[in-house]
């Protein structure tokens, strides 16, 4: 473990040279667009922890608080842009022979700024899926009125995201775990590392041999395992990182 606060030069020699490099990403690249992260205070939405409400039981039990909590997390995310660490990504995905998005976020904020197929990990904020007739469908509607919205079908939709409990699509987890496994440099860009199975695309690529890079404001639990940690904001850290290994 190794922690720094400017790009060292064993990133910029084992990143640049690599051919291929795997990101993962989680809230903490999208707090400088405006998003709130999940576990920070500002990410509380009425003093509830996210694993309260991300559950098909928390669902089932009060459809109506779900939903509420999801109409402003919605509302929070519409006027958001991609920031520089977003856009960083998209100028590295440019200049890697073999590059992997993985992303825990469902705001679409990579997307938007020009990132091609990342995998989208637990979903999308703007798709909704009805539980009767299971259609998926956008809507990006903010805010949603009536609160729980219906399909069409009559039955109520739900948000098209994986929670606490349920599995991940198997071909997105399956993708995300090749090119861990597969790649030269796996970076980790803000996120708490808490959350299963995306925390443990870390230790697959670990233990293939890559070199484990961390950007993040803070410590995680991922930090001890990581090669280097860079601490400060994904903002400020990933265009360095970009222009010191590919200067333009
Ligand atoms: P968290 O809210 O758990 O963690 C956000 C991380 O970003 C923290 O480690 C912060 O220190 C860090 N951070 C904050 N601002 C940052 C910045 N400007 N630059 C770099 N790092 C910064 O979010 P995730 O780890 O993404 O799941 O949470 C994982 C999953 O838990 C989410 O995908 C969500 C949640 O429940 C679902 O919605 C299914």
């Amino acid at each position: 473990m190794a922690i720094f606060h400017d790009v060292p030069r064993a990133v910029k020699e084992r990143l640049a040279t690599a051919e291929r490099v795997a990101v993962l990403t989680g809230a903490g690249i999208s707090a400088e667009s405006g998003v709130p992260t999940f576990r920070g205070a500002e990410g509380l939405w009425k003093n509830f922890r996210p694993e309260e409400l991300a559950t098909p039981e928390a669902f089932e039990r009060e459809p109506v608080t779900v939903w509420e909590w999801y109409d402003w997390r919605r509302g929070k995310v519409a006027p958001c842009q991609p920031n520089a660490g977003h856009q960083a990504l998209v100028a590295m995905e440019k200049r890697v022979a073999d590059f992997t998005l993985i992303t825990q976020n469902v705001d679409g904020l990579h997307r938007l700024a020009g990132s091609t197929d990342p995998v989208e990990l637990h979903g999308d904020i703007w798709l909704t899926r009805c539980t009767g007739c299971g259609a998926v469908a956008e809507d990006r509607t903010v805010p949603l009125e009536p609160i729980p919205p219906k399909c069409r079908c009559g039955a109520m939709l739900r948000p098209h995201i994986v929670w606490f409990g349920e599995s991940l699509d198997m071909k997105k987890l399956g993708r995300a775990q090749q090119a861990a496994g597969d790649s030269d440099v796996f970076l980790v860009v803000g996120t708490s590392s808490v959350v299963w199975p995306a925390a443990g695309l870390s230790e697959v690529a670990a233990m293939s041999g890559a070199t484990i890079i961390e950007i993040n404001v803070e410590e995680t639990p991922l930090t001890p395992m990581a090669d280097v940690t860079l601490l400060g904001p994904a903002g400020y850290h990933l265009p360095r990182v970009v222009e010191r290994c590919w200067p333009s």
